[in-house]
């Protein structure tokens, strides 16, 4: 008898939990897909793509290179040394924006796909999120230099933060070692 109520009873348990999850309540899968698209939606109108995303020659003009998609500075790309800044023009960047030269030296956009080896892959929500808010490399070490705009990014909510990780981390993984940074000589601390 005993037996038969603690059946019940577990039974009736389960078909709480069952019916809330398909009522969307607490629905762990809802919620990462509304995270991803909020992500999505914040890279999109942002504008990561400006820097990180390869460009190819289109029409009319640079367009983004969308099988590269976020994959930053094409590895093995030759190029000469940037111009002298001159008076009023403080920096330059090559034609599809992913090579800044200024003064801090030059920098690269970085790869933001989940490639594990060259990409973020490795990088925990936590590391993402700190890179983002202190300026520090992986969220600990080297400044991260211009363009990066982390100074505005700071700005968005912890939410709005994890979001971008979570929608980075569905994009194509792509290999492709972007080169480190050159620190001007003043600018190396
Ligand atoms: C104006 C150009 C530009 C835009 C726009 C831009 N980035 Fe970057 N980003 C860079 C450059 C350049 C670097 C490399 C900086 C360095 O090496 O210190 C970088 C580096 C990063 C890094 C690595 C930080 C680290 O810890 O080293 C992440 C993550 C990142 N960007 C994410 C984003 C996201 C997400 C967006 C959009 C919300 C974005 N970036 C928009 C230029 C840009």
């Amino acid at each position: 008898m005993k037996r038969i109520i603690w059946g019940t009873a577990i039974t009736a348990a389960a078909i709480t939990i069952v019916a809330f999850r398909a009522i969307g309540a607490n629905d762990p899968a809802a919620e990462t897909a509304a995270r991803v698209q909020r992500g999505h939606y914040l890279v999109a109108s942002i504008g990561c793509e400006d820097c990180h995303t390869p460009k190819k020659m289109g029409r009319n003009g640079p367009e983004p290179d969308l099988s590269r998609m976020l994959s930053g500075h094409p590895e093995g790309t030759t190029l000469p040394p940037p111009p002298t800044a001159s008076g009023p023009w403080a920096a330059t960047a090559t034609w599809d924006l992913t090579a800044w030269s200024g003064p801090w030296g030059v920098s690269y956009a970085m790869n933001i796909t989940p490639d594990q080896n060259t990409g973020i892959g490795i990088w925990t929500e936590e590391m993402f999120l700190s890179a983002l808010k202190t300026g520090r490399h992986m969220g600990v070490s080297r400044p991260i230099l211009p363009p990066m705009p982390w100074q505005a990014f700071r700005n968005l909510t912890d939410e709005d933060l994890r979001a971008i990780y979570s929608y980075l981390r569905t994009v194509t993984p792509v290999h492709n070692r972007v080169p480190d940074p050159i620190f001007a000589p003043e600018a190396t601390n």
